[in-house]
């Protein structure tokens, strides 16, 4: 496959923007980051379903010893837009986050309208405390300085970006590496 061509996806056209040697390089940085900063203790690993399923899967198999692992289903989104509602499909028990530290494992922080929601929603469950890893961050969209995230793999422009997970209408969530839209 040519990594320099363009990608047709619902009508729109989008061009290759992080490659797959680069995404696998800063997810094992990232790793490596998280797991010495939590060095002897215990943390969850939240995943925030489906756009960091891809993302998850690679982080967490670089990370040594038996961690623990949760999946949360959250939506916000319509076409290329924040709907700025957020709908929990899958949720958490109070019973699994109650006194843990949990690392929240995300695709993108965008508005930041999910981990607004998400992460008071944690402590409410008992939490002792919560930190957010994000594959890529958008800070220019930023609304709410809550949901800047302590772990971002990449600080992205303004783009609506798709691969490697995210997706666009349900389309390209499978592709190796992330694109954005042609300009
Ligand atoms: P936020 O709530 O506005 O921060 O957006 C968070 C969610 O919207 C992310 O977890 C993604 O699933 C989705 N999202 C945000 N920006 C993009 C994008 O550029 N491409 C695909 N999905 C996106
Ligand atoms: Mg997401």
């Amino acid at each position: 496959m040519n990594s320099n061509k363009e990608l047709q996806v619902g009508g729109l056209t989008f061009v290759p923007f992080i490659t797959e040697d680069m995404i696998s390089a800063r997810v094992a940085e990232l790793a490596a980051e998280i797991e010495k900063e939590y060095e002897g203790s215990n943390p969850l690993y939240v995943v925030i379903l489906n756009g960091s399923f891809m993302f998850a899967s690679d982080f967490l198999r670089q990370l040594s010893g038996a961690v623990d692992t949760q999946f949360v289903r959250l939506a916000s989104y319509n076409n290329t837009e924040s709907t700025g509602k957020v709908r929990q499909i899958i949720g958490l028990a109070d019973t699994e986050i109650e006194g843990r530290e949990i690392v929240v494992i995300e695709d993108i922080v965008d508005t930041g309208t999910t981990m607004h929601y998400l992460v008071p929603d944690l402590f409410n469950k008992g939490a002792e405390s919560v930190e957010l890893c994000s594959l890529l961050f958008k800070p220019d969209k930023l609304q709410f300085t809550d949901a800047t995230p302590k772990y971002a793999g990449f600080v992205i422009p303004n783009k609506f970006v798709l691969g490697y997970g995210l997706d666009y209408n349900g389309a390209g969530r499978n592709l190796k590496e992330i694109y954005k839209l042609k300009s």
